[in-house]
Protein backbone atom coordinates (compact mmCIF):
# COMPACT_ATOMS: atom_id res chain seq x y z
CA UNK A 1 0.00 0.00 0.00
CA UNK A 2 1.02 3.46 -0.78
CA UNK A 3 2.64 5.61 2.11
CA UNK A 4 0.18 7.94 3.21
CA UNK A 5 1.83 11.74 3.34
CA UNK A 6 2.28 13.96 5.96
CA UNK A 7 2.69 17.77 5.98
CA UNK A 8 4.33 19.04 9.02
CA UNK A 9 3.94 22.82 9.71
CA UNK A 10 5.87 24.16 12.07
CA UNK A 11 9.94 22.88 12.57
CA UNK A 12 10.55 23.97 16.20
CA UNK A 13 10.80 21.79 19.15
CA UNK A 14 7.58 19.96 18.87
CA UNK A 15 7.37 19.67 14.81
CA UNK A 16 11.32 18.61 15.10
CA UNK A 17 10.83 15.65 17.77
CA UNK A 18 7.85 14.87 14.84
CA UNK A 19 10.04 14.77 12.73
CA UNK A 20 12.41 12.50 14.04
CA UNK A 21 10.82 10.57 15.94
CA UNK A 22 8.56 9.57 12.38
CA UNK A 23 11.91 8.75 10.40
CA UNK A 24 13.94 6.89 13.73
CA UNK A 25 11.00 4.57 14.15
CA UNK A 26 9.38 4.73 11.02
CA UNK A 27 9.29 0.92 10.29
CA UNK A 28 7.57 0.21 13.78
CA UNK A 29 4.98 3.06 13.04
CA UNK A 30 4.09 1.32 9.18
CA UNK A 31 3.37 -2.08 11.42
CA UNK A 32 1.01 -0.37 13.90
CA UNK A 33 -0.77 1.67 10.74
CA UNK A 34 -0.73 -0.68 8.47
CA UNK A 35 0.86 1.95 5.69
CA UNK A 36 3.87 3.85 5.72
CA UNK A 37 3.91 7.68 6.73
CA UNK A 38 6.05 9.98 4.88
CA UNK A 39 6.76 13.50 5.24
CA UNK A 40 6.04 14.90 2.21
CA UNK A 41 6.48 18.14 2.99
CA UNK A 42 7.67 21.00 5.51
CA UNK A 43 6.65 24.45 6.33
CA UNK A 44 8.96 25.91 8.00
CA UNK A 45 10.83 29.50 8.78
CA UNK A 46 13.83 28.34 9.75
CA UNK A 47 15.74 24.47 10.00
CA UNK A 48 16.00 23.17 12.96
CA UNK A 49 19.38 22.43 14.14
CA UNK A 50 18.01 19.19 15.63
CA UNK A 51 16.56 17.92 12.21
CA UNK A 52 18.27 16.16 9.27
CA UNK A 53 15.34 16.85 6.62
CA UNK A 54 17.54 15.56 3.59
CA UNK A 55 15.70 15.75 0.44
CA UNK A 56 12.17 16.62 2.06
CA UNK A 57 10.72 19.79 0.29
CA UNK A 58 10.83 23.03 2.42
CA UNK A 59 8.02 25.80 2.24
CA UNK A 60 8.11 28.90 4.18
CA UNK A 61 4.29 29.02 3.56
CA UNK A 62 2.52 27.23 5.83
CA UNK A 63 -0.66 27.18 3.24
CA UNK A 64 1.43 26.07 0.95
CA UNK A 65 1.13 22.09 2.98
CA UNK A 66 -2.69 22.64 3.02
CA UNK A 67 -3.15 23.37 -0.38
CA UNK A 68 -0.91 20.67 -1.78
CA UNK A 69 -3.23 18.21 -3.37
CA UNK A 70 -0.34 15.95 -2.59
CA UNK A 71 -0.66 15.81 1.21
CA UNK A 72 -3.25 13.46 3.43
CA UNK A 73 -2.62 14.96 6.85
CA UNK A 74 -1.59 18.32 7.88
CA UNK A 75 0.35 18.80 11.29
CA UNK A 76 -0.24 22.02 13.09
CA UNK A 77 2.83 22.75 15.12
CA UNK A 78 3.11 26.66 14.41
CA UNK A 79 0.54 27.38 18.01
CA UNK A 80 -1.25 30.69 18.30
CA UNK A 81 -4.96 30.99 17.49
CA UNK A 82 -5.03 33.49 14.68
CA UNK A 83 -3.09 32.17 11.94
CA UNK A 84 -3.54 28.12 13.18
CA UNK A 85 -6.95 28.22 12.89
CA UNK A 86 -6.83 29.81 9.30
CA UNK A 87 -4.42 26.49 8.84
CA UNK A 88 -6.49 24.31 10.52
CA UNK A 89 -9.85 25.49 8.67
CA UNK A 90 -8.24 26.11 4.99
CA UNK A 91 -6.32 22.24 5.28
CA UNK A 92 -10.01 20.54 6.67
CA UNK A 93 -11.89 22.30 3.57
CA UNK A 94 -9.11 20.81 1.52
CA UNK A 95 -10.61 17.17 2.59
CA UNK A 96 -7.01 16.87 4.44
CA UNK A 97 -7.09 15.22 8.33
CA UNK A 98 -5.24 17.26 10.49
CA UNK A 99 -2.85 16.62 13.80
CA UNK A 100 -2.66 19.64 16.39
CA UNK A 101 -0.27 19.71 19.62
CA UNK A 102 -1.91 23.18 19.74
CA UNK A 103 -4.25 23.46 22.94
CA UNK A 104 -5.26 27.06 22.67
CA UNK A 105 -6.64 26.45 19.03
CA UNK A 106 -8.36 23.69 20.63
CA UNK A 107 -10.03 24.96 23.44
CA UNK A 108 -10.54 28.39 22.00
CA UNK A 109 -11.82 27.92 18.58
CA UNK A 110 -12.40 23.87 18.89
CA UNK A 111 -15.96 24.19 18.40
CA UNK A 112 -15.85 26.05 15.00
CA UNK A 113 -13.03 23.44 14.20
CA UNK A 114 -14.99 20.10 14.52
CA UNK A 115 -18.10 21.45 13.37
CA UNK A 116 -16.02 22.11 9.96
CA UNK A 117 -14.46 18.81 10.24
CA UNK A 118 -17.66 16.79 10.55
CA UNK A 119 -18.90 18.69 7.45
CA UNK A 120 -16.03 17.71 5.64
CA UNK A 121 -15.90 14.19 7.04
CA UNK A 122 -12.25 14.21 8.47
CA UNK A 123 -10.62 14.05 11.25
CA UNK A 124 -8.72 16.57 13.72
CA UNK A 125 -6.74 14.91 16.44
CA UNK A 126 -5.10 16.48 19.59
CA UNK A 127 -3.43 14.39 22.08
CA UNK A 128 -0.52 16.21 21.98
CA UNK A 129 -2.49 19.48 23.22
CA UNK A 130 -3.08 17.88 26.82
CA UNK A 131 -0.08 16.88 28.87
CA UNK A 132 2.48 16.37 26.21
CA UNK A 133 3.87 12.65 26.17
CA UNK A 134 0.82 11.48 28.60
CA UNK A 135 -2.05 9.63 26.09
CA UNK A 136 -4.25 11.15 28.43
CA UNK A 137 -6.92 12.35 26.11
CA UNK A 138 -7.39 8.90 24.48
CA UNK A 139 -7.76 7.38 28.04
CA UNK A 140 -10.29 9.56 28.97
CA UNK A 141 -11.82 9.11 25.48
CA UNK A 142 -11.85 5.84 24.88
CA UNK A 143 -10.32 3.76 27.98
CA UNK A 144 -12.83 5.36 30.43
CA UNK A 145 -15.64 5.67 28.24
CA UNK A 146 -17.94 2.98 30.44
CA UNK A 147 -18.04 5.36 33.37
CA UNK A 148 -19.54 8.77 34.24
CA UNK A 149 -17.03 10.52 34.97
CA UNK A 150 -17.47 12.49 38.29
CA UNK A 151 -14.27 14.90 38.33
CA UNK A 152 -10.52 15.51 37.29
CA UNK A 153 -7.73 16.86 39.03
CA UNK A 154 -4.35 17.60 36.88
CA UNK A 155 -0.92 19.16 37.56
CA UNK A 156 -1.13 20.03 33.64
CA UNK A 157 1.50 22.50 33.36
CA UNK A 158 5.40 21.92 33.79
CA UNK A 159 6.42 24.99 34.09
CA UNK A 160 4.35 26.25 37.13
CA UNK A 161 5.06 22.87 38.63
CA UNK A 162 8.93 23.01 38.07
CA UNK A 163 8.50 26.86 39.99
CA UNK A 164 5.91 25.30 43.06
CA UNK A 165 8.90 22.62 43.20
CA UNK A 166 11.81 24.48 43.46
CA UNK A 167 10.10 26.52 46.24
CA UNK A 168 9.24 23.71 48.10
CA UNK A 169 12.71 22.00 47.78
CA UNK A 170 15.09 24.50 47.78
CA UNK A 171 13.28 27.78 49.62
CA UNK A 172 13.96 29.62 46.41
CA UNK A 173 12.10 32.52 45.37
CA UNK A 174 9.66 32.64 42.21
CA UNK A 175 10.77 35.46 40.03
CA UNK A 176 13.88 33.84 40.47
CA UNK A 177 12.93 30.47 39.15
CA UNK A 178 10.29 31.14 36.42
CA UNK A 179 13.52 33.02 34.90
CA UNK A 180 15.24 29.49 35.43
CA UNK A 181 12.18 27.62 33.76
CA UNK A 182 12.19 30.56 30.71
CA UNK A 183 15.82 29.50 30.14
CA UNK A 184 15.12 25.77 30.10
CA UNK A 185 13.07 26.23 26.93
CA UNK A 186 9.73 25.03 29.25
CA UNK A 187 7.71 28.27 28.87
CA UNK A 188 5.06 29.35 26.73
CA UNK A 189 6.27 32.13 24.70
CA UNK A 190 4.38 34.25 26.83
CA UNK A 191 5.22 33.01 30.13
CA UNK A 192 2.17 34.81 31.79
CA UNK A 193 0.29 31.95 30.16
CA UNK A 194 1.83 29.11 32.49
CA UNK A 195 2.28 31.18 35.25
CA UNK A 196 -1.19 32.90 35.14
CA UNK A 197 -3.10 29.55 34.56
CA UNK A 198 -4.11 30.38 30.92
CA UNK A 199 -2.20 27.30 29.24
CA UNK A 200 -3.58 25.24 32.03
CA UNK A 201 -7.19 26.36 31.70
CA UNK A 202 -6.95 25.59 28.08
CA UNK A 203 -5.82 22.07 28.62
CA UNK A 204 -8.58 21.77 31.39
CA UNK A 205 -11.23 23.24 28.91
CA UNK A 206 -10.43 20.47 26.61
CA UNK A 207 -10.40 17.45 29.42
CA UNK A 208 -13.72 18.90 30.81
CA UNK A 209 -15.41 18.49 27.47
CA UNK A 210 -14.44 14.54 26.84
CA UNK A 211 -14.98 13.90 30.46
CA UNK A 212 -18.56 15.32 30.63
CA UNK A 213 -19.48 15.41 27.00
CA UNK A 214 -20.10 19.14 27.30
CA UNK A 215 -18.88 21.54 24.39
CA UNK A 216 -15.64 23.77 25.06
CA UNK A 217 -16.24 26.47 27.16
CA UNK A 218 -12.49 27.97 27.84
CA UNK A 219 -14.30 31.47 28.45
CA UNK A 220 -15.91 30.30 31.70
CA UNK A 221 -13.23 28.50 33.35
CA UNK A 222 -11.68 30.10 36.40
CA UNK A 223 -8.33 30.90 36.08
CA UNK A 224 -6.23 31.96 39.28
CA UNK A 225 -2.00 32.42 38.55
CA UNK A 226 0.86 31.22 41.42
CA UNK A 227 2.75 34.57 41.34
CA UNK A 228 1.20 35.34 44.82
CA UNK A 229 2.55 32.53 46.61
CA UNK A 230 5.04 32.99 48.95
CA UNK A 231 7.97 30.21 50.44
CA UNK A 232 5.57 31.15 53.88
CA UNK A 233 2.45 29.52 52.74
CA UNK A 234 4.38 26.50 51.07
CA UNK A 235 5.90 25.94 54.36
CA UNK A 236 3.03 26.43 56.39
CA UNK A 237 1.07 24.01 54.02
CA UNK A 238 4.43 21.72 54.25
CA UNK A 239 3.82 21.72 58.41
CA UNK A 240 -0.07 20.93 57.97
CA UNK A 241 0.52 18.01 56.01
CA UNK A 242 0.16 19.30 52.44
CA UNK A 243 1.73 20.42 49.29
CA UNK A 244 0.92 23.21 47.10
CA UNK A 245 0.30 22.40 43.43
CA UNK A 246 -1.17 24.54 40.58
CA UNK A 247 -3.86 22.21 39.85
CA UNK A 248 -7.39 22.37 37.17
CA UNK A 249 -10.07 20.71 38.47
CA UNK A 250 -12.87 19.91 36.80
CA UNK A 251 -15.83 18.31 38.90
CA UNK A 252 -19.59 17.65 38.07
CA UNK A 253 -22.45 18.19 40.68
CA UNK A 254 -25.76 18.63 40.18
CA UNK A 255 -26.01 22.52 39.99
CA UNK A 256 -23.33 22.50 36.88
CA UNK A 257 -19.80 21.63 36.54
CA UNK A 258 -17.13 23.53 38.55
CA UNK A 259 -14.12 24.26 35.64
CA UNK A 260 -11.31 25.88 37.91
CA UNK A 261 -7.39 26.22 37.90
CA UNK A 262 -5.73 27.80 41.14
CA UNK A 263 -3.01 26.91 43.13
CA UNK A 264 -4.31 24.29 45.72
CA UNK A 265 -3.21 22.09 49.01
CA UNK A 266 -3.14 18.39 48.64
CA UNK A 267 -2.44 16.23 51.17
CA UNK A 268 1.05 15.35 50.80
CA UNK A 269 0.43 11.35 51.05
CA UNK A 270 -1.13 11.88 47.25
CA UNK A 271 0.84 10.19 44.93
CA UNK A 272 0.17 13.37 42.44
CA UNK A 273 1.07 15.75 45.56
CA UNK A 274 4.74 13.79 44.98
CA UNK A 275 4.57 15.53 41.05
CA UNK A 276 7.73 17.45 40.88
CA UNK A 277 9.91 19.19 38.76
CA UNK A 278 8.09 19.72 35.10
CA UNK A 279 6.33 16.08 35.27
CA UNK A 280 2.62 16.56 34.63
CA UNK A 281 0.02 14.16 36.03
CA UNK A 282 -4.12 13.95 35.50
CA UNK A 283 -5.94 12.30 38.24
CA UNK A 284 -9.34 11.04 37.14
CA UNK A 285 -12.38 9.86 39.09
CA UNK A 286 -15.21 7.91 37.38
CA UNK A 287 -17.98 5.67 38.61
CA UNK A 288 -16.48 2.12 37.76
CA UNK A 289 -13.12 2.45 37.13
CA UNK A 290 -12.58 4.32 40.90
CA UNK A 291 -9.82 6.74 40.74
CA UNK A 292 -7.02 6.63 37.71
CA UNK A 293 -3.80 8.28 37.07
CA UNK A 294 -2.11 9.65 34.15
CA UNK A 295 1.47 10.44 34.78
CA UNK A 296 4.45 11.42 32.41
CA UNK A 297 6.27 14.71 30.58
CA UNK A 298 4.33 17.21 29.85
CA UNK A 299 6.32 18.84 27.28
CA UNK A 300 8.87 18.53 25.35
CA UNK A 301 10.12 17.72 21.86
CA UNK A 302 9.97 14.20 21.44
CA UNK A 303 7.19 13.40 24.07
CA UNK A 304 4.85 15.67 23.00
CA UNK A 305 6.12 14.52 19.37
CA UNK A 306 4.79 10.52 20.57
CA UNK A 307 1.27 11.88 20.88
CA UNK A 308 1.56 13.64 17.77
CA UNK A 309 2.53 10.59 15.96
CA UNK A 310 -0.16 7.99 17.83
CA UNK A 311 -1.91 10.55 16.46
CA UNK A 312 -1.19 10.03 13.15
CA UNK A 313 -1.19 6.30 13.51
CA UNK A 314 -4.80 6.78 14.74
CA UNK A 315 -5.83 8.59 11.46
CA UNK A 316 -4.11 6.85 8.64
CA UNK A 317 -5.89 3.15 10.66
CA UNK A 318 -9.24 5.47 10.43
CA UNK A 319 -9.14 7.14 7.18
CA UNK A 320 -10.54 4.62 5.32
CA UNK A 321 -13.26 4.54 8.17
CA UNK A 322 -16.95 5.50 7.64
CA UNK A 323 -16.82 8.99 9.50
CA UNK A 324 -20.26 7.80 11.68
CA UNK A 325 -18.28 5.19 12.54
CA UNK A 326 -14.81 6.70 14.18
CA UNK A 327 -14.24 7.83 17.78
CA UNK A 328 -16.63 11.71 18.04
CA UNK A 329 -13.86 14.61 18.58
CA UNK A 330 -14.95 15.43 21.87
CA UNK A 331 -15.94 11.97 23.23
CA UNK A 332 -19.23 11.73 23.00
CA UNK A 333 -21.82 11.89 19.79
CA UNK A 334 -22.12 15.66 18.83
CA UNK A 335 -25.84 16.18 18.76
CA UNK A 336 -25.83 13.78 22.28
CA UNK A 337 -23.21 17.19 24.08
CA UNK A 338 -25.00 18.44 27.01
CA UNK A 339 -25.64 21.68 28.32
CA UNK A 340 -25.20 21.42 31.95
CA UNK A 341 -24.15 24.73 32.63
CA UNK A 342 -20.09 25.49 33.78
CA UNK A 343 -20.74 27.34 37.25
CA UNK A 344 -19.60 30.49 37.88
CA UNK A 345 -16.51 30.50 40.82
CA UNK A 346 -18.92 32.12 43.69
CA UNK A 347 -21.03 28.77 43.33
CA UNK A 348 -17.67 26.42 43.48
CA UNK A 349 -17.02 24.38 46.80
CA UNK A 350 -14.04 23.81 47.58
CA UNK A 351 -12.13 23.56 51.25
CA UNK A 352 -9.80 26.32 52.42
CA UNK A 353 -6.42 27.57 53.79
CA UNK A 354 -6.77 30.81 55.13
CA UNK A 355 -3.83 32.33 56.79
CA UNK A 356 -4.42 35.45 58.83
CA UNK A 357 -1.50 38.30 60.49
CA UNK A 358 -3.29 39.29 63.68
CA UNK A 359 -1.98 41.56 66.51
CA UNK A 360 -0.91 39.42 69.80
CA UNK A 361 -3.89 40.58 71.25
CA UNK A 362 -6.16 38.23 73.83
CA UNK A 363 -9.54 37.38 72.18
CA UNK A 364 -8.66 37.73 68.47
CA UNK A 365 -8.51 33.57 67.99
CA UNK A 366 -12.17 34.08 69.39
CA UNK A 367 -13.17 36.27 67.10
CA UNK A 368 -12.00 34.46 64.24
CA UNK A 369 -13.38 31.59 65.22
CA UNK A 370 -17.05 33.52 66.22
CA UNK A 371 -16.62 34.67 62.41
CA UNK A 372 -16.48 31.24 60.83
CA UNK A 373 -19.17 29.60 62.89
CA UNK A 374 -21.85 32.67 61.95
CA UNK A 375 -21.46 31.68 58.38
CA UNK A 376 -21.61 27.56 59.00
CA UNK A 377 -17.67 27.22 58.79
CA UNK A 378 -16.29 23.93 59.89
CA UNK A 379 -12.66 24.21 61.13
CA UNK A 380 -10.92 21.36 60.39
CA UNK A 381 -7.63 22.26 61.65
CA UNK A 382 -5.67 25.73 63.22
CA UNK A 383 -2.14 26.37 64.29
CA UNK A 384 -1.11 29.77 65.74
CA UNK A 385 2.86 30.47 64.72
CA UNK A 386 4.97 32.25 67.12
CA UNK A 387 5.10 36.03 67.55
CA UNK A 388 7.24 37.22 64.08
CA UNK A 389 9.74 39.29 65.33
CA UNK A 390 9.99 41.70 62.20
CA UNK A 391 6.37 42.88 62.65
CA UNK A 392 4.96 41.84 65.67
CA UNK A 393 2.30 39.95 64.44
CA UNK A 394 1.08 36.38 64.68
CA UNK A 395 0.39 33.90 61.85
CA UNK A 396 -3.05 31.85 62.15
CA UNK A 397 -3.02 29.28 59.78
CA UNK A 398 -6.62 27.43 59.24
CA UNK A 399 -7.92 24.69 57.09
CA UNK A 400 -11.77 24.92 56.68
CA UNK A 401 -14.16 21.88 55.59
CA UNK A 402 -15.92 22.09 52.62
CA UNK A 403 -18.00 25.84 51.89
CA UNK A 404 -19.30 27.44 49.10
CA UNK A 405 -16.65 29.96 47.69
CA UNK A 406 -19.31 32.83 47.93
CA UNK A 407 -19.54 32.23 51.85
CA UNK A 408 -15.48 32.05 52.12
CA UNK A 409 -15.33 35.88 50.40
CA UNK A 410 -17.82 36.72 52.74
CA UNK A 411 -16.23 35.62 55.95
CA UNK A 412 -12.73 36.84 54.40
CA UNK A 413 -13.95 40.22 54.46
CA UNK A 414 -15.28 40.26 57.93
CA UNK A 415 -11.89 39.01 59.21
CA UNK A 416 -10.00 41.96 57.08
CA UNK A 417 -12.38 44.46 58.98
CA UNK A 418 -11.55 43.08 62.68
CA UNK A 419 -9.37 45.55 64.33
CA UNK A 420 -6.63 42.97 65.26
CA UNK A 421 -6.07 41.40 61.72
CA UNK A 422 -3.75 43.27 59.84
CA UNK A 423 -3.63 42.93 56.10
CA UNK A 424 -5.13 40.72 53.51
CA UNK A 425 -5.99 37.27 54.94
CA UNK A 426 -4.09 34.49 52.57
CA UNK A 427 -6.76 32.09 51.06
CA UNK A 428 -5.95 28.63 49.14
CA UNK A 429 -8.46 26.23 48.25
CA UNK A 430 -7.56 22.72 49.66
CA UNK A 431 -8.69 19.56 47.62
CA UNK A 432 -8.19 15.72 49.17
CA UNK A 433 -9.14 14.37 45.81
CA UNK A 434 -10.25 11.11 47.43
N1 LIG B 1 4.33 25.68 28.71
C1 LIG B 1 3.74 24.38 28.78
C2 LIG B 1 4.11 23.77 30.12
C3 LIG B 1 4.23 23.54 27.64
O1 LIG B 1 4.95 24.34 30.83
O2 LIG B 1 3.54 22.76 30.49
C4 LIG B 1 3.41 22.31 27.36
O3 LIG B 1 2.08 22.59 27.04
Amino acid sequence: MKPVKVGICGLGTVGGGTFNVLKRNAEEIARRAGRGIEVAQIAARRPNPKCETGSTPITADIFDVANNPEIDIVIELIGGYTLARELVLQAIENGKHVVTANKALIAVHGNEIFAKAREKGVIVAFEAAVAGGIPVIKAIREGLAANRINWLAGIINGTGNFILTEMREKGRAFADVLKEAQALGYAEADPTFDVEGIDAAHKLTILASIAFGIPLQFDKAYTEGITQLTTADVNYAEALGYRIKHLGVARRTEQGIELRVHPTLIPADRLIANVNGVMNAVMVNGDAAGSTLFYGAGAGMEPTASSVVADLVDVVRAMTADPENRVPHLAFQPDSLSDHPILPIDACESAYYLRIQAKDHPGVLAQVATILSERGINIESIMQMEVEEHDGLVPMILVTHRVLESRIIEAITALEALQDVVGNVVRIRVEQLN
